[in-house]
Parts: structure tokens; sequence; C-alpha cells
């Protein structure tokens, strides 16, 4: 299918989503229910209330990273605008770009931020945030692309200028093994010399913390985490009962992992209708893996980085060492 192009002024949003995303939930659902253990991945969460509840966990006194990360943006932007020359910012699950525009705001004012590039799933949300930022920073363009950043990276628009490809949020950590493998591979593809991955990603620390950030005591990441189902209620007509299932999140100190899951609270039958009526059976305590969100020492990082081709050149904590940002150039190789 061919892009749809949109646009008013200096915003373009060009969209890869379409139908492309109701058929691969549909894939994903079958593949992920039929399996054992039943798994979900991440990127269905992120539906309109799904975003919603997602900036209400970004406020909560339990998640520390989206606070940690802003103090290491507020701090060290200048810095990186003035390492990096950028001309352009791609943004990858950009989100509502709240924190985004520290930096944006630093590439302007060094005179070189030429064009903002977001990219996400989640395409009302995408589409309000190009609009807000053309409107914010004039002079700017922005280029925003609804789309996935596992499949769809062919679609990011060449930039003339040194450029940083950011990846904020510790989304990074919400993949796992050849998935993870991928998506830096991807990003890597698209760097050339002077270009800079920016990447957040939250660090190890104690277990209590850690759970408490993905167990808040007002329920809200409970119910974005039960907002998956909402999702397939929805677009695969199907008949959960969201309320059957217990929202857990524990540390796998192994894994260096946050692990959340949905623990069927009885003994239920689901029936899926978009997949020719499949019934999915769930045991009292039977668990549906939904999202593993990985903490990182500098050392894994570094190696994940490596296999990617890219290495390090800056690295910055914030003040209580909670979280990282690092800048990484592709290798020179000899
Ligand atoms: N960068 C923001 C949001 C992080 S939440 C912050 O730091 O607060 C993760 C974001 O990535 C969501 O907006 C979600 O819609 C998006 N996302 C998740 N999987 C994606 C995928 N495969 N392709 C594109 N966007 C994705
Ligand atoms: N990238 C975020 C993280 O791993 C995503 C996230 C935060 C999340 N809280 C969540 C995902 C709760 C699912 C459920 O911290």
């Amino acid at each position: 299918m061919k892009p749809l192009p949109h646009s008013s002024q200096n915003v373009t949003v060009t969209t890869l989503l379409a139908d492309a995303t109701q058929r691969t939930l549909a894939d994903d659902v079958l593949a992920g229910l039929t399996s054992i253990p039943k798994t979900l991945p991440p990127k269905h969460f992120y539906d309109s209330a799904g975003a919603d509840l997602f900036e209400r966990i970004c406020e909560l006194p339990e998640y520390y990273p989206t606070r940690a990360e802003r103090e290491i943006l507020v701090a060290q932007s200048a810095e990186m605008a003035r390492l990096t020359r950028a001309t352009e910012l791609v943004e990858l699950g950009a989100g509502s770009a709240e924190k985004t525009r520290v930096l944006l705001t630093a590439l302007d004012n060094a005179g070189t931020l030429q064009r903002y590039v977001p990219v996400d799933v989640a395409e009302q949300q995408l589409r309000q945030v190009s609009e807000a930022i053309a409107a914010e920073y004039p002079g700017v363009q922005v280029h925003g692309v609804a789309g996935d950043f596992l499949r769809h990276m062919d679609a990011v628009p060449a930039g003339d200028g040194p450029r940083i490809v950011a990846l904020l949020g510790g989304t990074v950590g919400n993949f796992v093994g050849v998935d993870r493998t991928d998506l830096l591979a991807g990003i890597s593809s698209i760097l050339r010399p002077n270009d800079y991955l920016l990447l957040g990603t939250d660090l190890v620390k104690d277990r209590k913390p850690l759970e408490a950030a993905y167990d808040d005591s007002q329920g809200v990441t409970a119910a974005f985490n039960r907002n998956v189902l909402e999702v397939i209620n929805r677009e695969l007509d199907a008949d959960f009962d969201p309320n059957a299932f217990q929202h857990v999140a524990i540390y796998n100190e192994q894994q260096e992992q946050i692990e959340m899951r949905l623990r069927s609270t009885m003994t239920q039958e689901v029936t899926i209708q978009a997949l020719g009526g499949l019934k999915v059976v769930f045991a009292p305590g039977e668990e549906i893996l939904t999202e593993v969100s990985a903490k990182f020492t500098p050392e894994r990082l570094q190696q994940d980085l490596a296999n990617a081709g890219l290495e390090i050149a800056w690295f910055e904590t914030d003040s209580a060492g909670q979280f990282a940002l690092s800048l990484s150039n592709p290798q020179i190789r000899s």
C-alpha cells in the first residue's frame, strides 16, 4: 500500500499503518495466546486509551524513569547539541514527546535544528504531537511517521545533516532477544558516520523501587496492563473480562528485567470472533506475559550496542544514578 501523506504548513504525516496494524494484532494474538506460556507483544498497549494511561503512569510518584530522564535532558541537552551539531531529530516511539521538547529547544537554540521526525504506532497522538511541535517551533519542519519501528525503518525520510535518532523512556528494554537485536540493527542501518543514537535506559537497582514503579498504589499501571484486553475485545471482537485478570509485576533478578503479566483469577474461556471463533482457555492462576522492561548495567548496554555495530561516545545518569542516557556512533571498522 502507498503511504498517505497529509500536509498543513510545515507538518507532514506519513501513515504506514491503516489496516496493517489490525492484521499484525490478529497474527500476534493468535500466535501469543496459543503458545505456552501465553504472551502478547507490547505495541498493542497504545491505543488512545492506552496512550492516555501511559501519560498518567509518567506522572505517578512511583514511576521515577520519566523524571530521571528529564533531569538528564535538562542538564545535558546543550552539551548534546554542541557534540552532535544535529540538524535533525528522529524520535522512535515519540509518544507525547513531552521530554523531547527540552532537547528540541537546545538544538533550536544552537541554531542547527531544521527538522523533527517523530515515529509512533499511536497514530492519533502522533498527529496531535506533530501539529503541536510545528506550532511551538516555527521554522522547524515536522515529518511524522505513523509506523512500526520494527518494520518501517525504511519509511524514515533521509536527512541531509548530522542527526540524532532518539529512543527514550527505556522503550529499548521492552524488546528482548532477537527483537532487541533487530531494533538496534534497524536503527544502526539508518545512521551515517556523524549521526548518533540517543538511547534512554533504565538501570539495574533494588527490587523495591522497581516493582513499585510497575505496580503503583493508584492502580494506573494495572489499568494500563488490562487495557490490552480491551484492545483485543474491540479490534478482534473478543469477550475478555478484564476484571477477571490480576496485574502482576515482578523483578526477575537473574534476567535483570521487570516482567508484567495478567493472571487469570478463575477458570475461564474467551472467544475471539475475528480469529474464526478461537476459544482460549485459562486455568485459575494462569498468566499472560504482557510486557518485559529490561534494566541495564553499563556493560550490558555496551554489549547490546556493540552487537549492532555501535559504540558509546557519551554516557550520563541522573544525580541518583537511576537512569542513563547515552549517545552512540557507528563503529569505525578498519
Ligand atoms: N518516548 C515516550 C513514550 C514511551 S512509551 C517517553 O519516553 O515517555 C513507548 C512508545 O513507543 C509509545 O508511544 C508507543 O506507542 C510506541 N511504540 C511501541 N512499540 C512501537 C513500535 N513497534 N513501533 C513504533 N512505536 C512503538
Ligand atoms: N518503556 C516503559 C518502561 O519499560 C513502558 C512502561 C512503563 C510500561 N510502565 C509500563 C509498559 C507498564 C507496560 C506496563 O518503563
